[in-house]
This record gives structure tokens, C-alpha cells and sequence, in this order.
């Protein structure tokens, strides 16, 4: 058993705030371990962007990632995991191991042999139908329906701190209505800002199993070091990198005091 001296945290990024949940997630699993976490709060939202520019973005912050020493990394973002990911993948190490978000979220939907299921995502995620060919990818025995529907507007609710607005329940009905009719099992959340909705589409779809995209890949993440011999230090260390600092509610998702660095890159130092 090799127990590695220097401690080497994981790395978790997405566009914005929306991969706390899946930070948060990984703090309460792997106690013992460092964490970094990059939101690219200065670009976000990524959903509505063009393909070439996410790339550049994910690409950037990986890089910034990696600048660290990071030994795994969790994209916690659906935009980035649909349209980037190889591109990402191109950049990293292979000693680096990568999870995203979109694998974990259908691992589910396999293991509880759902069959009517819904997904919603931003624009660029629904439109690039990565849900749908990660379905088909895994030749399940029985037909999986999909119903997909795009929320452009539910991240800059979020990142705006509206999650409890009355315009936004009456937003997110009309997003789900079509959803609601198709009577599905189970619903991803298919950007990882949107757990901060979670109680409110919970609330207009009562019997749906709700299947959080960033929760799920940090189990994952945890799952792969769970094994793995503990590291030397008992002393863990959480950094959380924005690139805009203007997003002040970063500490309240996390529950837990950390102290909030600007990220110096590309254009953002
Ligand atoms: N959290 C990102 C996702 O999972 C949001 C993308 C965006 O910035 O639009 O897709």
C-alpha cells in the first residue's frame, strides 16, 4: 500500500454555482480528501453559447484545474460534459481520471430499469441528445422513452438567487408541462443548477423520482477513493475559485465556511 505524500486535491468545475451541489456532495463523502472547485461565474450561463466557445471555456478552466495539481476531475456540468468533454478528456493526463455528469444520471435510470423517463437541461445539453445516446449506448432490454425539454431561462433564475420567486414556480410549470403529460417515472436534472430547484419541480411533479445529475457523479467520485488508501494529512482543505466574486451565495449552498478566491486566467486576471 503506497500512501502518496504530497496531498493532491480533486478537482470540481462547472460554468457557475450549479457544481456546489455535487462540491457539497463530495465534502460529506470524502471527508479526508482536498477539494478545489473553479465556477466560472463571469461567463455563466454556457447554455445558449456555441459549441467552439464552450469547448475554449471548459478548456480553460480545466487547465486552471490542472495549474493546481488536481488529481481527479469532476465536470459538473452538463453543457460542458455534452459538448467539451473530449476536448477536455485531450488535455488531461491519462493518470487523471475524469468523471462527468451525464454517465452517473443514466447509471441510475439502468439500475431502477426506469422506462418513461424525462430530462431537462439547457439548451446547448438537450440539443446535442447526449442523454438520449448514452441510453441507447448502454442496449438496455426493454424501451426507455425519453421526453426532453430545454430551460434556458432556470439558470440565470438561479444565478440570480430567484429559486424561491413566485415568477419562477409558474416558469418552471410551464417547462414542465409536457413532461407532466408523458407521465414519466423519473425526471434528471439535467444541468446541475437546477438542484437548486429541486423542491419546486418536486413540488409540481409529486410522484417523480428526481434524479440529481452533480449528486450522482460525486457518488461516483466518491466511490473510486473510498478504495483507495487513505493519504497522509488528516487536515483537509477546501478552495472555491470563482472567476466574477460577485456571486456572494456560494458560502450558503455550501454550509460549511470557506473562503472564496477570485480565479486568475485568461481574460480574468
Ligand atoms: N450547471 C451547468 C450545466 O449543468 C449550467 C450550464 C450553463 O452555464 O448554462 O449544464
Amino acid at each position: 500500500m503506497t500512501l502518496s505524500t504530497k496531498k493532491q486535491p480533486i478537482g470540481v468545475f462547472d460554468s457557475g454555482i450549479g457544481g456546489l451541489i455535487a462540491l457539497r456532495k463530495l465534502a460529506e463523502l470524502l471527508p479526508e480528501e482536498d477539494l478545489l472547485y473553479l465556477g466560472d461565474t463571469a461567463r455563466v450561463p454556457y447554455g445558449n453559447r456555441s459549441a467552439q466557445t464552450i469547448i475554449q471555456y471548459a478548456q480553460e478552466c480545466t487547465r486552471f484545474l490542472l495549474d493546481r495539481s488536481v488529481k481527479h476531475i469532476l465536470v459538473a456540468c452538463n453543457t460542458i460534459t455534452a459538448v467539451a468533454l473530449g476536448h477536455v478528456r485531450q488535455i488531461v493526463p491519462p493518470a487523471i481520471r475524469i468523471i462527468d455528469v451525464i454517465q452517473p444520471a443514466v447509471d441510475v435510470v439502468m439500475r431502477e430499469k426506469y422506462q418513461r423517463i424525462g430530462v431537462i437541461g439547457t439548451r446547448t445539453t438537450i440539443q446535442s441528445g447526449s442523454y438520449e445516446l448514452e441510453i441507447q449506448r448502454r442496449h438496455s432490454e426493454y424501451p426507455i422513452t425519453v421526453h426532453t425539454q430545454a430551460c434556458p431561462l432556470l439558470v440565470p433564475i438561479i444565478e440570480e438567487g430567484w429559486e424561491t420567486h413566485v415568477a419562477t414556480e409558474a416558469i418552471v410549470t410551464t417547462y414542465l408541462s409536457a413532461i407532466q403529460q408523458a407521465g414519466v417515472q423519473a425526471l434528471i436534472l439535467g444541468c446541475t443548477h437546477y438542484s437548486f430547484l429541486a423542491k419546486t419541480i418536486q413540488k409540481i411533479l409529486p410522484d417523480v423520482h428526481l434524479i440529481d445529475s452533480g449528486a450522482e457523479a460525486a457518488k461516483v467520485v466518491a466511490q473510486n477513493f473510498l478504495t483507495q488508501p487513505l493519504q497522509v494529512s488528516p487536515e483537509r482543505k477546501i478552495e472555491c475559485y470563482l472567476t466574477d466574486l460577485t456571486q456572494d451565495r456560494a458560502q450558503q449552498f455550501l454550509g460549511f465556511p470557506v473562503v472564496i478566491q477570485k480565479a486568475e486566467f485568461g481574460g480574468f486576471s
